[in-house]
């Protein structure tokens, strides 16, 4: 499989990365009591790594989004099912696997302030850096990379992938049209 990948972030970089990002949110969240919110599928594995690492009072809850087709973004965001605990004063930390275009965060924004959290945070492992303009939304980023097509370490492409320990990007001959 490996000829078909480039390998971006070994698995010890991604742990590595998630204890200090998780010393650094129970810096900022002392002893309050957090609900950790995770975007499905693609943010399971890294939620279950990042809450294990994070020593304070918290929930976990998700949410699914469909955002995309294929291995381009279609633009359009729709919910396919919400998160199920109130969130209103509480203090919500939202997970993501990967900011493209930043659609399906601009939707998610949206959608969670209408619940009324006390406040809204966002934890995303990945950053396009292309697109510079949801940037000033994500509190915590675990890697900046570039844009290609990433797979592995939840992230897939038609389903597969997901369960790599890695980060890698799908060569070009390998991309779907
Ligand atoms: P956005 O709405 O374009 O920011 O895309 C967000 C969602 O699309 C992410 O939560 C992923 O599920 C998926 N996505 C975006 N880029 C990639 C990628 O390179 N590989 C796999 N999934 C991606
Ligand atoms: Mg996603």
């Amino acid at each position: 499989m490996k000829q078909k990948i480039d390998i971006l972030v070994t698995a010890a970089e991604i742990q590595k990365r998630i204890e200090d990002l998780a010393a650094q949110i129970e810096k900022d969240y002392k002893c309050k009591h957090l609900v950790v919110v995770g975007v499905l599928k693609g943010a399971f594995v890294f939620m279950a790594d990042l809450v294990r690492c994070i020593n304070l009072p918290l929930t976990c809850d998700f949410l699914r989004v469909a955002s995309y087709e294929e291995n381009k973004s279609t633009g359009i965001v729709g919910m396919e099912f919400d998160m199920t605990q109130p969130i209103a004063g509480k203090d919500v930390l939202l997970i993501e696997d990967i900011v493209d275009s930043g659609n399906t965060l601009r939707y998610l924004l949206k959608h969670l302030e209408t619940k009324k959290p006390a406040s809204l945070k966002v934890c995303s492992l990945l950053y396009k850096e292309m697109n510079k303009g949801m940037r000033d939304q994500i509190h915590y980023i675990g890697f900046t990379i570039p844009n290609r097509y990433i797979i592995g370490y939840g992230l897939d492409s038609e389903g597969l992938y997901r369960s790599l320990p890695y980060i890698g990007a799908l060569r070009k001959a390998f991309l779907k049209e």
